[in-house]
């Protein structure tokens, strides 16, 4: 670590301690953001997280949808996300109105949407899913039929493992998208012992060519318990940080460089220490749209549990 990135973590402990803060890191963090983490995860893993804190303050690294989800969990905390502008393009790319509309269109349709969401799509959803329990969720309802929002590769992969009809939402993760399967049949050729992991918002052919599809918290389980030495990784870049720092003997190859999402990075130490100092900038989710969207939510957590 660089001197100056002592420092301001010394002072972010400090001021932490202080508020009676927790620091929530997704694992697609920059490097030095993961290391102040008192807790690391996907998306799952952190709001199962949010919900049984007894901080009253959670600084959120992470993305915008992230941070609102834990306001929906935790009305009484103050949620702190260090840059407001740390959004999920994918998320974006469904309206409350525009799934309004396609319920319409399939009024007998069980809606689930992607945690990667905004609050105000989640109220309109029946239950919400992440990358780790997608198809869980979705075998766990009575519905014949499903109403997928916002990634139709996520959709398209539980489609692969379920009987139900899914019905599909044009969305997509640009950077899961910049792996192509050119990348894995190249790195396979290099590393012909290797194992590869994906992310299930890869497209469909490059899933077709995976040992494994797992949500980010999947593959930290996955690297630490496989014998095998060489992983290929195919999702966001930020996440070798933390599975070479877990696993000192193994090799971790991303399946391309290309994978990064600048959103993520947005959020840096010196945004971390001014949100602290400051308490700001919040996210706050308004009360009426909180109470759907949590029912949504907490829907979620419940097949979790069963
Ligand atoms: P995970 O829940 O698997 O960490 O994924 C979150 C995400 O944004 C993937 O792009
Ligand atoms: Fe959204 Fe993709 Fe970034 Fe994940 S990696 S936060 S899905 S844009």
């Amino acid at each position: 670590m660089e001197n100056r990135d002592i420092e301001l973590t010394e002072k972010i402990l400090g001021l932490k301690k202080k508020r009676n803060a927790v620091i929530l890191v997704h694992n697609y963090q920059l490097g030095e953001v993961q290391d102040i983490a008192d807790f690391m995860g996907d998306s799952l893993e952190l709001s199962q997280n949010a919900a049984k804190t007894d901080a009253e303050v959670i600084v959120f690294c992470g993305v915008h949808f992230m941070a609102e989800t834990a306001s929906i969990l935790c009305p009484d905390k103050v949620v702190l996300l260090p840059d407001m502008n740390a959004g999920c393009p994918m998320a974006d790319m469904i309206t409350a109105e525009g799934l309004k509309r396609k319920k319409e269109e399939f009024p007998r349709a069980t809606v689930v949407c992607y945690i990667n969401s905004t609050a105000e799509v989640k109220a309109e959803s029946d239950v919400c899913c992440t990358s780790a329990n997608g198809v869980k969720v979705i075998e766990s309802l009575d519905a014949r039929e499903i109403l997928f929002v916002p990634d139709q590769y996520l959709g398209h992969y539980i489609s692969t493992k379920t009987d139900k009809k899914i019905i599909l939402w044009p969305g997509f993760c640009p950077t899961h998208i910049r792996i192509l399967p050119e990348h894995i049949t190249q790195l396979r050729k290099e590393y012909p012992q290797a194992k590869v992991v994906v992310h299930p918002e890869c497209r469909p052919d490059v899933i077709a060519l995976a040992d494994e599809v797992l949500s980010t918290g999947g593959m930290r389980r996955f690297a630490r318990q496989t014998d095998a030495r060489e992983i290929i990784v195919g999702t966001e870049v930020g996440i070798l940080h933390r599975l070479r720092k877990e696993n000192r003997g193994k090799k971790f190859i991303p399946a391309t460089e290309q994978a990064i999402c600048p959103q993520m990075k947005l959020i840096t130490l010196e945004k971390v220490l001014w949100s602290l100092e400051e308490m700001a900038p919040e996210v706050k989710v308004p009360e009426e749209i909180r109470l759907r969207a949590k029912a949504a939510v907490d829907k979620m957590l419940e097949i979790g549990r069963g």
